[in-house]
């Protein structure tokens, strides 16, 4: 059975459907849910649903990115992590981070990689005039939404869409995308999901 950690900075819906999905005959079961701001909305989810969380604020450890991570991975690593999904975590991670957890970082980005890494995403494929809009399930490497593609969902975007409706509608097809991609993930199969 794989331990998945999950890293949330808000309300957890993704984590939510990622730890509700892993039941069963699911090869992994949801061993720890973190975030850097102790207020996160998904952190009392997580604890309603049974899992175990804590906190690491980013906030007193200012600009030393080095020092908020190490204690970020001491909590993490005292949950023995095989997989850690980030879902709507907000904080960049530096190259050691990810080093550390190297093919066992997977990311959800509110885009069609390799369009719109960043922020802004939906406002962005708007005033591009794009017909489509998405997310995607990644791999995280060094370089920021950049790591190979592991699945991607698409919704059309529609005449009277703004950021916020077209977000909504991304949403739901990120909680359909997440937990299909890190169950096959889980399963040692790393070839793409297109939904
Ligand atoms: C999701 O839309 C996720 O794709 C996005 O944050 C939201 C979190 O929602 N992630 C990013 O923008 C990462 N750069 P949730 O807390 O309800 O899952």
């Amino acid at each position: 059975m794989k331990r998945v950690a999950i890293l949330i900075s808000g309300g957890g819906s993704n984590m939510v459907r990622l730890a509700e999905s892993m039941t069963g005959d699911h090869p992994a079961r949801a061993v720890i849910v973190g975030s850097n701001d102790p207020a996160a909305g998904g952190l009392t989810k997580a604890r309603d649903l049974g899992v175990d969380t804590f906190a690491v604020d980013h906030r007193p450890f200012g600009r030393d990115r080095a020092a908020f991570e190490a204690e970020l991975i001491r909590n993490l690593d005292a949950a023995r992590p095989d997989i850690i999904a980030l879902a709507g975590f907000m904080r960049i991670l530096t190259p050691d981070f990810v080093r550390h957890y190297s093919g066992r970082m997977l990311n959800i980005h509110p885009s069609l990689l390799p369009k719109y890494p960043g922020l802004h995403t939906h406002a962005r494929a708007i005033e591009a005039g794009d017909a489509e809009a998405g997310a995607s399930v990644h791999e995280v490497t060094a370089d920021l939404d950049a790591g190979p593609i592991l699945g991607q969902a698409r919704v059309s975007i529609l005449p009277d869409d703004d950021p916020a409706s077209l977000a909504a509608r991304v949403l739901i097809q990120e909680h359909r995308l997440y937990p299909a991609v890190l169950k096959r993930f889980a399963a040692g199969d790393r070839t793409r999901l297109d939904l």
